[in-house]
């Protein structure tokens, strides 16, 4: 105890901060900056991006647990062989197949790559919240999948060998891989693009278009009084990857203010090309998850209201729509798969 005491009173608490090329001064707003900043990280306040800390307020209002939803009758009509038809039955395994482990891909994605990259304490708060969120959906797959008692091992491996999911999957994956090398680090032209091109893969992509067809589905399911408790754990989990997809948006955003000479017009033909495959890999979900009509809607409708989901990514993002003229699926066509309150726009 006697060297613990010493070592305490020894102690230099200037130590550690020198490598915060601000050393110990309080942060002005002006010092901070979305990415490359060089300011302490560790003093949250003054807030520049007030966006970013009301997301995590409204984020933390939305908390919810999975097993705070009873799923009794989704286990009774599960295991009743009348109580799906077989394109119903394929949609929640698909369902369950892809998210289960999508939410993975998206938390490891955060935790290893962007937390690190984005140097604002105010991002990096909200950041952490979705992680949390992100831990608490694969939660909720988890525990519908054992509720079930759906075979674990073949879902869980949906990922690798079921194809319209592991396209998805493998294209997430294929954003990741320079954002979780330990080395990797932004503060070059190539390097800060590189960072851009994982955040619009994972917000604009992966949250914000490969989302769609397995939300829709399973809510156009409960709404039709089937599978409900899975339905009502999709509906928390919908509200909040709305929020993550508009942070997400926000966050490119701010990044290309505050950094111009990145969105070239090649990187924007590029990012234009990444919304159109993350558009056609979600119509092929689309095509292998309903091979006929089924819970008021088919393939040929879904890719119709993907187009119109691609068309708001692009403009959210600032660049041209691609599909011109098309137009959403009216509500009365949409209001029969989703209610308002979980239109993920
Ligand atoms: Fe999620
Ligand atoms: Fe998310």
């Amino acid at each position: 105890m006697k060297a613990a005491e010493a070592a305490v009173a020894n102690m230099d608490a200037s130590a550690g901060i020198e490598e915060l090329e601000i050393g110990a001064a309080r942060v002005s707003v002006d010092e901070k900056a979305m990415i490359n900043c060089r300011a302490d990280l560790n003093q949250l306040v003054p807030f520049k991006y007030d966006w970013a800390w009301q997301k995590y307020i409204d984020g933390c209002a939305n908390h919810w647990m999975p097993q705070e939803v009873n799923m009794t009758a989704d286990v009774a009509t599960w295991k009743n062989p009348e109580g799906l038809t077989d394109d119903e039955r394929r949609i929640v395994e698909r369902s369950l197949g892809y998210f289960s482990t999508a939410d993975s891909l998206v938390a490891n994605n955060l935790v290893l790559g962007i937390y690190r990259l984005v140097t604002n304490p105010e991002c990096r708060q909200y950041l952490l919240r979705q992680a949390f969120e992100e831990a608490i959906h694969t939660h909720a797959y988890q525990y519908c999948i054992e509720s079930l008692g759906m075979d674990e091992g073949a879902v869980f491996n949906m990922y690798r060998e079921v194809p319209s999911v592991a396209k998805k999957a493998a294209w997430s994956i294929s954003h990741t891989h320079i954002l979780s090398d330990p080395t990797f680090a932004t503060g070059t032209p190539e390097a800060d693009q590189q960072l851009l091109r994982n955040l619009i893969g994972f917000y604009a992509v992966t949250e914000g278009i490969f989302f769609y067809c397995g939300f829709t589905q399973i809510l156009s399911m409960g709404r039709r009084n089937k599978m409900t408790g899975v339905a009502e754990q999709f509906q928390y989990i919908l509200r909040d990857e709305s929020m993550h997809l508009n942070f997400g948006i926000d966050v490119i955003n701010q990044i290309k203010l505050e950094n111009p000479h990145l969105w070239t017009p090649e990187f924007k033909e590029e990012v234009t090309q990444m919304i159109l495959e993350g558009t056609a890999l979600e119509i092929e979900y689309a095509r292998d998850t309903m091979p006929r009509g089924v819970l008021g809607m088919n393939a040929a409708m879904m890719e119709e209201y993907l187009h119109f989901i691609a068309n708001r990514r692009l403009t959210q993002l600032g660049l041209v729509e691609q599909f011109p003229g098309d137009k959403i699926p009216s509500r009365g066509c949409r209001k029969s798969w989703i209610s308002k309150r979980e239109e993920f726009l």
